[in-house]
């Protein structure tokens, strides 16, 4: 059996509907429950649910042998997986934002909200720039709206969220997108099947290309 460790929520839909297309479906998935592990013994499947930046940690942990994981969460934490394929679902970009009218003063420490406290300190380690870093937990773009930080390191996917707070993108960062990674002793013990279903995944993304 392959245990697969899916996203819950929107993109874990696109994954799933791509893994069905390749050959790995598992219709009990579609049943409108509250379960959250799903089998299917004739395709060596059982996929589950998990909360999107718990992924990794199933697949480093091994309690998953592959999951999805945004590119955001592979750098951010950089779990000891195997990164395997760019799905090129879940596309958006990480970028530094800030009320419109922002204008950074360089002899001033920059107050930077985020989540995503390892990739706002390597961007502004990369360009020299000193910063103070706060970090949250959520609706980040509240911080330069209320004083707390200066501007944001956050995901931009439609940019509607920072449209409706009046905030704007200053730089981006890097492009963001879903990709499958593997446990590492499972891509060992279980290469074959593993190496089968990235084989159909991948025409599954190159077609929809
Ligand atoms: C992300 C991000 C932004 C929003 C951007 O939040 O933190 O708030 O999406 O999307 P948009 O550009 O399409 O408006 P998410 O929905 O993942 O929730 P979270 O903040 O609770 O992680």
């Amino acid at each position: 059996m392959l245990n697969i460790a899916l996203p819950k929520g929107r993109l874990g839909e696109k994954v799933y509907a791509m893994f069905e297309a390749a050959g790995f479906e598992c219709p009990s998935i579609k049943e409108n429950n509250r379960k959250l592990i799903f089998e299917n013994a004739e395709k060596q499947v059982r996929y589950f649910w998990v909360k999107p930046s718990d992924v990794a940690i199933y697949v480093e942990r091994g309690a998953a042998d592959i999951g999805v994981a945004g590119k955001d969460i592979l750098l951010e934490y950089e779990p000891d997986v195997y990164e395997l394929l760019d799905l090129n679902l879940g596309k958006c970009r990480m970028a530094v934002a800030a009320p419109a009218d922002f204008r950074d003063n360089e002899n001033r420490t920059l107050r930077v909200a985020t989540k995503f406290t390892n990739i706002a300190a390597a961007y502004y380690a990369g360009i020299g720039r000193q910063i103070d870093i706060i970090k949250l937990n959520g609706s980040i773009e509240l911080a330069p709206i209320l004083g707390l930080s200066d501007v944001i390191v956050d995901i931009v996917e439609t940019g509607t969220t920072l449209k409706e707070n009046n905030l704007a993108v200053m730089q981006t960062i890097l492009p963001i997108s879903a990709r499958l990674i593997a446990n590492k002793a499972s891509f060992q013990f279980k290469g074959r099947q593993i190496e089968s279903l990235l084989d159909q995944v991948r025409n599954q993304v190159n077609s929809c290309d």
